[in-house]
């Protein structure tokens, strides 16, 4: 993917980003990670058109985050899983698909199997979210970004509400759809999957990228910021 960010700032009440800038190309996966209130989540909702910047301009591939049409081209996996409780898994995409992009009944259906297959939930579509896993809630929810073929998915922290065994379930989950062509933008704690996962990682430290750079920057932190982090995660 192609990444252009250049002179973001952003405050609510704090100021979180001042004069962000940061250019990128030809990187799959990006790993965001840092310290809680470093602007991880601020930053992913901004790159996905969730929320708008107050200032400064995001591209995403050439194409303004602030395009109406951008957003139709991105799909956000959030850190608990936010499927509608009274439908089953299935429907959860169909109805998405049908209200949000006009596909008529049969085709949502073909791709919400397609899409609940490549998550292993296929023997899970009829079930209520409440009869599932955490770890298969989570899937469901991976397998409902995915459905609206998005160019890019954005994760943020899509394993932090569930045990170290679900973790594992749904970030290999993910890792199997590497292959699919798409771009991710992920944050997470979990440093071996940023190891594994990630082809470009973002350290973001009050409300600035401190160090970014292939994941081999983990094991050689420059900025006493990332060294403590390190420490931490560890
Ligand atoms: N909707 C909001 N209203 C007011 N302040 C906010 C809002 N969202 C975030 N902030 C503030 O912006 C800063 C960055 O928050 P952000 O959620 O991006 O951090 P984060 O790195 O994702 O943290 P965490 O690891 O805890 O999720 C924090 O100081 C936070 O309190
Ligand atoms: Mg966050």
């Amino acid at each position: 993917m192609k990444l252009k960010i250049k002179n973001l700032t952003h405050d609510y009440d704090v100021n979180v980003f001042r004069d962000l800038n940061l250019e990128l190309d030809g990187y799959q996966s990006i790993g965001i990670i840092g310290v809680s209130g470093s602007g991880k989540s601020t930053l992913l909702r901004i790159m996905s058109g969730l929320e708008q910047p107050n200032g400064g301009t995001v591209e995403i591939n050439d194409r303004s985050v602030k395009d109406p049409f951008y957003r139709k081209t991105v799909g956000f996996v959030f850190q608990t899983h936010t499927l509608f409780p009274h439908l089953t898994l299935k429907e959860n995409i169909t109805l998405v698909l049908e209200k949000t992009r006009d596909i008529e009944r049969h085709e949502a259906s073909t791709i919400a199997e397609k899409n609940l297959e490549r998550l292993q939930l296929l023997d899970q579509a009829h079930k209520l979210p409440k009869n599932v896993s955490g770890g298969q809630a989570q899937r469901a929810s991976i397998a409902r970004a995915l459905s609206v073929n998005p160019d890019v998915v954005f994760l943020d922290e899509p394993t932090s509400s569930l045990d170290p065994i679900l973790t594992h379930e749904v970030l290999s989950s993910i890792e199997d759809l590497k292959n699919l062509g798409k771009d991710f933008v992920f944050v997470t704690h979990v440093i071996s999957f940023v190891r594994d996962f990630a082809d470009y990682v973002l350290f973001m430290h009050e409300g600035n990228i401190a160090e970014h750079g292939a994941p081999s920057i983990l094991d050689d932190p420059q900025t006493d910021a990332l060294k403590n982090f390190m420490h931490k995660v560890r």
